[in-house]
């Protein structure tokens, strides 16, 4: 009983949505957000539904959280929706998953554009199948010149892949005496990565509460705030980012060296 009245009065002195996204737009909100969207098969196993089922449901849930992360002012959402990793899946599994851009982009694309927002991609593009690279390409020259939100897949992507191909770059460019050993940096390699003309992200979010970070942004998350959830992808909603991001403008960012005044 007494619960229950504990409950009801919780939810009477809840903060609407919409109140905590005016709020959380007066502080420091995250430029760049990225996210593990991870748990799509247990939503779908429990539920007795094929995993291609969560997979399908995941794909609302980026739609959901695109519109929402535009509209509060993030300017960059990093999505991870197929590693260099998931190739190992069962071959209908990676047929479903290489059809969802192009249903999502098929049916949101429009709204996309009107919205403002610019589609990228980071992972290795060749190998996808034609129709995933047809409907990605599309997406990307059409919103091209757009300056909202930038919205980036990264498909078929692997973080160390990433690092190695940076480094045989840089390596080329010194043996070809473009570059010079000395000339060697964290911004230069930074320059070489998929993400060159990113900020690196502010806050990573992890859905299903799994706590690791899958071959994912290695070198880009080194000062990056983690959230990790239990909640599973296809459950994730607006209220869940709203979540995040008032618990990553409640940390203290110190980047390794002290706040001011912290010296004493
Ligand atoms: C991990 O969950 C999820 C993926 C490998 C795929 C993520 C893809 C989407 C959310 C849809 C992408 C949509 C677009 C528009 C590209 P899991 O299958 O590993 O879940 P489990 O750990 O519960 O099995």
């Amino acid at each position: 009983m007494l619960n229950k009245l504990i409950r009801k009065n919780e939810k009477s002195i809840s903060i609407p949505l919409k109140k905590r996204k005016e709020n959380a737009q007066q502080e420091q909100l995250p430029g760049h957000i990225a996210i593990i969207m991870d748990g799509n098969g247990r939503w779908a196993n429990k539920r007795a539904l094929p995993r291609i089922a969560g997979h399908h449901e995941g794909m609302k849930t980026v739609k959901k959280i695109t519109r929402f992360a535009n509209e509060v002012g993030i300017k960059v959402l990093t999505l991870y929706a197929f590693s260099t990793e998931n190739w190992k899946r069962p071959k209908m599994e990676v047929e479903f998953l290489m059809r969802l851009p192009e249903e999502f982009l098929g049916t949101y694309l429009p709204e996309l554009i009107e919205q403002n927002v610019q589609v990228q991609m980071m992972g290795n593009i060749e190998s996808l199948p034609e129709h995933t690279k047809r409907a990605v390409r599309k997406a990307m020259d059409q919103t091209a010149a757009n300056d909202g939100l930038i919205l980036n897949f990264a498909l078929n992507y692997g973080s160390r892949d990433e690092i190695v191909q940076a480094v045989s770059k840089i390596a080329l460019d010194v043996q070809e005496g473009n570059v010079t050993l000395e000339e060697i940096s964290e911004e230069l390699l930074s320059n070489h990565l998929m993400t060159k003309n990113l900020s690196d992200p502010d806050l990573l979010i992890r859905t299903s509460g799994e706590v690791r970070l899958s071959n994912f942004m290695l070198w880009q998350l080194a000062y990056t705030e983690f959230w990790f959830t239990d909640t599973l992808w296809p459950d994730f909603d607006e209220t869940c980012l709203m979540d995040a991001i008032e618990n990553y403008q409640k940390r203290n960012r110190r980047y390794g060296g002290l706040k001011e005044g912290e010296g004493n």
